[in-house]
């Protein structure tokens, strides 16, 4: 089985970059794609570029061109949940993209097509990946900020547009239409939900991890260079790595279990 990582920023690709065994660079669709070994695991690694459609095209060659199987995002996000702080990790537990709005034909928000605005991730892909970012975020290692609280894990809705959050207005108006919907959303980043449905087209396994960068406020570019520089890179190949060290459990397609001759 072929898992493939998929992160937004160099920063965060460069840690699990190192630990790849027996590695091959191989350029496609104007993107590099490195495939080896991280713990006697396949994986084939990308960077997703920045907004939905390129992050949906990254995910697609990785799909088509490279025989993923599963794919793993690591990402920042801003926090715009209650309690959703600078440092702490968000495992998606489904996605939704803010900027979609085909309203009065659908609901707004609703993918048309997909009969839904939401999207689910893997339920037990998400769910090894949070037991993997409890334990590194237990860890020393984790504590960017002697002066921050413990970092902290949470699961929930993560909402993706092509657009950089970075007013409090913007991001309090969006937590409020969201809330009002029925969608309470912990964290608003510019890929995720652009893999999620690239995911579902394929009927194939997704699971992201975001650390939260910002608070998608007036600070949030100030915010987001210091903590992808300081941050971002020890998080994506702590929380990864661990997951993957101990077995990257979770996501198992039909094909991995069907005998041979039905694949
Ligand atoms: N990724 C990290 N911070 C973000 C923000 N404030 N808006 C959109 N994407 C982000």
């Amino acid at each position: 089985m072929t898992t493939a990582i998929l992160s937004a920023l160099p920063e965060e690709q460069s840690s699990l970059l190192q630990l790849l065994q027996k590695k091959e660079r191989l350029t496609h669709a104007g993107r590099t794609f490195c495939r080896g070994f991280l713990y006697d695991q396949a994986v084939v690694l990308a960077l997703s570029g920045i907004g939905k459609v390129a992050a949906a095209t990254t995910a697609t060659t990785l799909i088509e061109r490279f025989g993923a199987q599963r794919i793993v995002f690591t990402g920042v996000a801003g926090g715009i949940g209650e309690g959703v702080q600078v440092g702490d990790v968000v495992i998606a537990s489904d996605y939704l993209q803010h900027d979609m709005d085909a309203s009065p034909l659908f609901p707004r928000w609703e993918l048309p097509g997909y009969g839904s605005a939401r999207l689910a991730c893997d339920a037990a892909l998400s769910a090894s990946l949070l037991i993997a970012t409890r334990a590194y975020l237990a860890s020393a290692v984790a504590h960017f900020d002697a002066k921050n609280r413990a970092p902290q894990a949470h699961q929930g809705l993560i909402a993706s547009g092509d657009r950089f959050v970075a007013t409090a207005q913007e991001s309090g108006a969006l937590r409020q239409a969201l809330a009002n919907a029925g969608h309470p959303v912990l964290a608003v980043e510019m890929e995720g939900a652009a893999v999620a449905q690239v995911c579902q087209d394929y009927g194939l396994p997704f699971a992201a991890m975001r650390t939260i960068s910002d608070r998608a406020d007036d600070s949030a570019h100030v915010d987001f260079s210091h903590f992808v520089q300081q941050v971002a890179s020890r998080y994506a190949g702590g929380v990864v790595g661990a997951w993957l060290a101990a077995g990257g459990v979770g996501g198992t397609t039909y094909a991995d279990s069907a005998p041979a001759s039905l694949v």
